[in-house]
């Protein structure tokens, strides 16, 4: 984004707040589309990484799906205008009034993470008179080489369900007359930047369907979930992930059956560079090695840094000074985790400069808290 461009607008705003470039977006997603219409891959929005209106209403003009993993998510999902029929249910703990909103919506898919799962629904739908379509969530045990707190595939994780239960799963299906399983799903993880573990994805994926078809299972959907990465160290250099390389994998290693539709539920890598975090700088301290440039955002509108120990760029963006020095830059929260960044030259910095905190659009906004009893960032779009 161009950001002494819009430096009037932004100094205007009262800070921190989010600001969001619908150009950039726009971009990404024409980018993602173009390469996945090229295999007849749909590709699933999944809302948690940003769910603001304006947001969900690009991917609905561009005619994307949506992946949710709560009651709130369908609900927003249904009111922005998306497909019922490409909206698609995760989530390892779905309350019995989630399932309920997504049966009475017609939705496409609930995507179930254990047998009693797989009961509940059963039962609830033959309560409502309906048939649920469903897709098994499978834990493929593949390690997506990500922070552990964002690794979903390995089999000590909650998440899909493992090859021990797979009779057990196959026996409650066949007495569940009101279930329809219309797919397989599997997602292992968020922010993957080696390629090649999507490459394993697909070995693993293939030879689980191949258990599935020797039992007499069909599958008209495969979904493959999300988790490409970005370059959050050169998001300028960038801006769009390398959505070419990432399908293409999918296309040479993947086994889909005969005309099964192949889906993905990107979520991180479609709207985090189209964002940024901004903030003031409130106080210049003096510290041991570096000084400390004291902003006005803090861990409660990111919390990425302090939870994941995530890079994020920070950018003094309105700065005209040659000269740099060494800050560590925090936020006002009263822990020492509430840290954007450590020991990073900056172009000296004073009271009143404005910081861009860079990729911030997905996991940012969603993830606020009103923590010291802070108020919620506001956002504003460009
Ligand atoms: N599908 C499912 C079932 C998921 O659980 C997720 C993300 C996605 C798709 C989208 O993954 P993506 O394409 O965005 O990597 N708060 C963390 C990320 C949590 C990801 C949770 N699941 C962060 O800030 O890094």
């Amino acid at each position: 984004m161009d950001f002494i461009k819009h430096q009037s607008l932004l100094e205007n705003q009262s800070t921190p707040f989010y600001v969001y470039d619908l150009q950039a977006l726009g971009a990404n997603l024409n980018a993602c589309k173009q390469e996945a219409n090229k295999y007849g891959y749909e590709v699933h929005y999944a809302l948690k990484a940003n769910a603001n209106n304006k947001i969900l209403s690009a991917f609905v003009e561009k005619g994307f799906g949506a992946d949710c993993v709560s009651g709130g998510e369908v609900q927003a999902a249904v009111q922005a205008g998306f497909n019922p029929q490409k909206i698609v249910f995760a989530g390892v703990g779905k309350a019995d009034w989630e399932i309920e909103l997504g049966l009475s919506n017609e939705i496409a898919c609930f995507n179930v993470e254990s047998v009693q799962e797989i009961e509940v629904i059963n039962g609830l739908a033959q309560k409502m008179g309906k048939v649920a379509p469903i897709a098994l969530r499978l834990n493929p045990n593949v390690d997506p080489k990500t922070h552990s707190y964002i690794t979903t595939g390995l089999e000590e994780n909650k998440f899909g369900i493992n090859p021990w239960e797979y009779e057990n799963v196959i026996e409650t299906a066949k007495n569940s007359k009101n279930i329809k399983i219309k797919g397989l799903h599997f997602h292992i993880g968020s922010q993957i930047t080696d390629l090649g573990v999507f490459k394993n994805l697909c070995s693993r994926v293939n030879e689980i369907q191949n258990y599935f078809v020797d039992r007499g299972f069909s599958f008209e959907d495969v979904n493959l979930g999300g988790g490409l990465g970005i370059d959050y160290a050169q998001p300028d250099e960038n801006p769009i992930p390398d959505y070419k390389a990432f399908f293409k994998i999918f296309d040479q290693f993947l086994e889909p059956l005969p005309n099964q539709k192949v889906h993905f539920e990107l979520g991180r890598s479609l709207v985090a560079y189209c964002g940024n975090l901004i903030t003031k700088v409130l106080y210049i301290k003096e510290g041991v090695k570096t000084n400390f440039a004291i902003v006005d955002a803090g861990m409660t509108e990111l919390i990425r840094p302090a939870l994941y120990n995530a890079y994020h760029k920070v950018e003094n963006i309105f700065a005209q000074t040659e000269d740099f020095e060494k800050y560590d830059v925090v936020g006002p929260i009263c822990e020492s985790s509430d840290t954007f960044v450590k020991a990073i030259e900056l172009p000296k910095t004073k009271r009143g400069d404005f910081i861009a905190i860079r990729c911030a659009g997905a996991y940012g906004e969603v993830m606020a808290s009103g923590y010291n009893l802070r108020k919620l960032p506001k956002s504003i779009f460009i």
